[in-house]
């Protein structure tokens, strides 16, 4: 904040702390100590008032609010660019400054020496599960609560708290992995993120193409049935697939996991929609689904190992849904 910002706030605060004090004085200076019968000689709607002097509660409860406000505004920054005198705030506890560079008391910089605390006290925990293998720590109650919770705060925003998805965002309880379900593959997941891409295949197959290959893809792939009065050359699809499609999606069109290319006989599993249109649409714009890569979050290697275990067992644990 400028100079000038500073000193304004700074004078308004203490102004008023001043003003208020020398009131509180002014009042007490001209009273009598003692309780009487005396009325200050006003009356309204025939209420009077007493000429007594302050309560002493009330008077040493009024000096405690302004000695608890200047206390206050020496320690925590109230006052401008006042830093405060607030002890413990000079780095984030781990011996290294705070991320903005700066020291003294804020609420962020007290959120990140909690984070430091909970790193130091829990960090020897998460490199004990670290070192077993992923399945074992699927089956560690205690391991799967903190996983848990690691997954509700960092994943559920776009995997739903009961990760079963959401449009565009692939549910992790079912056993279809765009990009593989191994522990190792759902950890590397996890650590680097995914990029989903495939191209717009409109341009390449025109209109009959996406319409013919969408019908071949719900029908022969997935087994349903096209919508009511639909006509569409599903032979002239079938070519377009092992043509074009296959590359990616595989000659079966079970997907191939290194690209991230779904299994298509499984149309209860799209995240971008399983019916006819829908899947012209895909096909005919493209999609690109992209998961950030969540390291950088999470904050540490241990603790990815522990939300891979947590997702592992949403299919394989104990409480998995068969
Ligand atoms: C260059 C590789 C590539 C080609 C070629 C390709 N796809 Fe894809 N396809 C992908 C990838 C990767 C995804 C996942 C995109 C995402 O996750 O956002 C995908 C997603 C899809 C989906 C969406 C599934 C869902 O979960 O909603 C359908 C349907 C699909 N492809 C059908 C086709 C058809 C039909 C063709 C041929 C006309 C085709 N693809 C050609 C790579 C490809
Ligand atoms: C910003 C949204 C977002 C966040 C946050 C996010 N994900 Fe994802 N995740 C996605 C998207 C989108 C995909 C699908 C990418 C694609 O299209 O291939 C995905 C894919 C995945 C997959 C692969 C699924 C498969 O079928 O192979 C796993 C596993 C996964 N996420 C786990 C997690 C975990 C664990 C976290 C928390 C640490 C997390 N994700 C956080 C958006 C997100």
């Amino acid at each position: 904040m400028t100079l000038f910002w500073s000193i304004y706030i700074s004078v308004l605060s203490l102004g008023t702390i001043v003003a208020l004090t020398a009131l509180l004085f002014g009042i007490r200076k001209g009273q009598r100590p003692d309780t009487t019968d005396d009325t200050v000689g006003h009356a309204f709607d025939g209420i009077e008032e007493f000429d007594n002097p302050l309560p002493k509660w009330w008077f040493m409860l009024f000096m405690a609010t302004i000695i608890f406000a200047l206390g206050y505004l020496a320690l925590y920054p109230g006052l401008g660019n006042w830093k405060g005198l607030l002890p413990g705030y000079n780095e984030a506890g781990d011996g290294k400054p705070f991320a903005n560079g700066e020291a003294g008391w804020t609420g962020v910089h007290q959120w990140e020496k909690e984070m430091v605390r909970a790193d130091k006290e829990y960090a020897p925990i998460y490199a004990q599960y670290a070192k077993l293998p992923i399945e074992e720590v699927a089956k560690d109650e205690k391991a799967l609560k903190m996983g848990g919770r690691l997954f509700a705060s960092n994943c559920s925003v776009c995997h739903g708290s009961d990760a079963k998805g959401a449009y565009g965002f692939p549910n992790l309880t079912d056993n279809e992995w765009r990009w593989g379900g191994k522990p190792e593959d759902i950890k590397q997941t996890i650590i680097g993120g995914r990029h989903g891409m495939m191209p717009a295949q409109g341009p390449t197959i025109g209109e009959d193409g996406v319409r013919n290959v969408a019908a071949y893809v719900l029908t022969e792939l997935g087994g349903r049935k096209l919508p009511e009065g639909v006509e569409a050359d599903i032979a002239a699809g079938q070519k377009i697939f092992a043509g074009t499609c296959f590359a990616c999606h595989g000659a079966d069109g079970k997907g191939t996991p290194s690209m991230g290319a779904p299994n298509l006989t499984n149309p209860s599993a799209f995240i971008y929609g399983s019916s006819y249109a829908q899947l012209q649409q895909t096909i005919r714009y493209g999609r690109s689904g992209n998961m950030p890569a969540q390291l950088p979050y999470v904050g540490s290697e241990d603790k990815v190992h522990l939300l891979a275990a947590y997702v592992y067992s949403l299919l394989h644990g104990d409480k998995a849904e068969q």
